[in-house]
């Protein structure tokens, strides 16, 4: 059997060996040099609105951006005018609190919703500060319906039919995952049209995307037959180091043209916009980041566009 010193050598020689393969030749520190292929055209301004695409932020490693993403790309979308649903699937409540919104102080929440017939989204629907965002808050009630959805019929249905009429009035929702592939997380992908996956530029970063792509496959074969990977989102991206920009030419080499172009940066304007309770394109709308999720929505409504 091999003991801790033996693990810690594969693992080094391991990490040397995905270096090598990497190779050290690399381009320019400008991410946009590894994903930029087209411009992204600016959107037309819309009047109708609904029925919704509905994008699951999914990857099933915690701190990869899934929360930030789902709030920032969120409130890019409305401010480009589009009616933006967001749903917190994740019993830690993190987008509620992003956005301002206590988990401990709510009377209803996506729990409700999920396990009580007779209560509506609208009522548990909040409007945030950003016009055209709203959203479904969750607390760490969500964790024991995991737990009781089991014994029901139809149970990775249960987001399904809570989100059926709702859709209609909305142009995108956003689904944010909790960091595991539990009946939630197939709840979420069984509703979805798209997957979003957020990957954070940083080795290993890519273990665990297999896992996630045949759990993806598998909701597909057996529950949601239109399933799509929405996209590949490289996140936490430091063009200081080379590291990051290896993992990103990695990341472009194994999915291509799933990989947005949009590639976000590192900035601890994300930590400070989620103390705050506010999306980075309100707390600080010139920042890179902010440009960054911005460019993410143009990309998000181009795509909506050419289906
Ligand atoms: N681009 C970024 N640069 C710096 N910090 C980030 C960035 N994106 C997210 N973070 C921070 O990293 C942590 C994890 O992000 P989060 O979105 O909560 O991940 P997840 O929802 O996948 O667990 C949070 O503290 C968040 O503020
Ligand atoms: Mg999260």
């Amino acid at each position: 059997m091999a003991g801790n010193g033996d693990r810690a050598e594969t693992w080094t020689s391991e990490l040397r060996e995905q270096q090598a393969a990497l190779g050290t030749d690399l381009g320019p520190a400008d991410p946009a040099a590894y994903t930029m292929r087209k411009p992204i055209p600016e959107p037309m301004p819309t009047d109708r609105h609904g029925p919704a695409r509905i994008i699951a932020m999914a990857n099933q490693k915690g701190g990869v951006g899934k929360t930030t993403t789902t709030i920032n790309l969120g409130a890019a979308l409305a401010e480009y005018g589009r009616r933006v649903l967001l749903v917190d699937f994740d019993p830690q409540g993190a987008l509620s609190v992003g956005l301002g919104v206590n988990p401990h102080n709510l009377d209803l929440s996506v729990y409700n919703l999920l396990m009580q017939d007779d209560i509506t989204a609208e009522d548990v629907l909040i409007k945030t500060d950003v016009a055209g965002l709203h959203l479904l808050p969750a607390n760490i009630d969500l964790s024991a319906a995991e737990i009781q959805l089991v014994n029901e019929v139809a149970r990775e249905m249960a987001l399904a039919r809570v989100l059926k009429s709702i859709r209609k009035e909305y142009d995108f929702v956003l689904i944010d995952c909790q960091p595991s592939l539990g009946l939630l997380a197939i709840n979420a992908l069984t509703v979805a049209h798209g997957v979003l996956i957020p990957l954070e530029c940083e080795f290993f970063s890519l273990r665990g995307v297999a896992l996630l792509l045949d759990t993806i496959d598998k909701v597909r074969e057996r529950l949601n037959f239109d399933l799509e990977l929405e996209g590949i989102l490289a996140t936490m991206y430091d063009s200081r180091t080379t590291h990051c920009r290896q993992v990103l030419q990695r990341v472009v080499e194994a999915f291509g043209d799933k990989v947005y172009q949009t590639v976000i940066t590192k900035t601890v304007k994300f930590p400070e916009s989620t103390v705050a309770g506010s999306p980075i394109t309100t707390l600080d709308p010139a920042s890179s980041g902010a440009r960054n999720y911005r460019q993410l929505a143009r990309e998000v409504i181009a795509a909506q566009a050419d289906r």
